[in-house]
């Protein structure tokens, strides 16, 4: 079942949303060579904490970390570590905070020093494809519509969209109806209400789309060996048009 949310209900939804791009924002300018994800992953604690918003992940069918780490060919759900990331790595910080009951969650790609042209740019059109995608979220228009323009944006640059994540509904819980790959036809799928709230967070691959996952149970990487972006906005459909509730 797809829980609409009231106006009122958006309003207070974006709490959560903004101290998760409060978040990216303040990471930003933390990223450099040297620094481990596990320090990333400390500052989140102590960010949420300070801002008065609950990790939600944590515990989260045994995920054990407030944020997913996820460097190079993993795709998402990487743990944080110890290992300093490098000039030339690319990682995508992943982060769901609850405040006040509500969910927000947003990921965002991040590169480390100075990256190759093919990272620079697998991380401009998988940017691309989450806003060309939004900007389809609109009443009346159907997933398909959204995911449409989000598949075209990145096979037509040469990359591969994954298949075996969704994007979903963003509530009181993480993890909320509809679910979806981001691919998709025009006019087809569930058609956009408002007062709809959901995920477009689409992982966007420089081979093949095929993902494995690590022993760990969680770590999703490119089965190529390829590099993945991704980047991810929590959305509220409205009457005037898609809300972006994670916007940094
Ligand atoms: N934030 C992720 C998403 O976009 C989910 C995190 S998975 C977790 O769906 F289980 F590790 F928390
Ligand atoms: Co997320």
């Amino acid at each position: 079942m797809v829980i609409l949310k009231s106006r009122a209900e958006i309003e207070e939804m974006r709490k959560a949303g903004r101290i998760v791009a409060a978040f990216h924002q303040a990471i930003a300018g933390m990223i450099r060579p040297g620094v481990t994800t596990l320090d990333i992953e400390s500052f989140a604690v102590r960010f949420l904490k300070e801002n008065g918003a609950k990790a939600y992940t944590i515990g989260y069918n045994g995920y054990p970390f407030a944020t997913c780490a996820s460097v190079n060919d993993v795709i998402a759900h990487g743990f944080p570590n110890q290992k300093p990331l490098k000039e030339g790595d690319i990682v995508k910080i992943d982060i769901v905070a609850e405040a006040d009951g509500w969910i927000g969650d947003s990921a965002w790609c991040y590169a480390v020093g100075e990256v190759s042209e093919e990272a620079r740019n697998l991380m401009r059109v998988t940017k691309e494809c989450l806003y060309l995608g939004i900007e389809k979220a609109v009443v009346g228009n159907r997933i398909g519509d959204v995911m449409h323009a989000v598949q075209t944006h990145a096979e037509r640059n040469g990359f591969s969209v994954v298949r075996d994540l969704l994007g979903h509904g963003v509530g009181r819980e993480m993890h909320e109806e509809p679910n979806y790959a981001h691919v998709g036809n025009p006019g087809k799928g569930f058609r956009l209400k408002e007062g709809m709230v959901f995920t477009i967070e689409p992982m966007i691959n420089a081979g093949k789309a095929l993902m494995t996952v690590d022993a760990d149970g969680w770590t999703a990487r490119t089965a190529d060996g390829s590099l993945s972006a991704q980047y991810e906005h929590t959305i509220a459909i409205t009457e005037d048009g898609p809300m972006i509730l994670t916007a940094q």
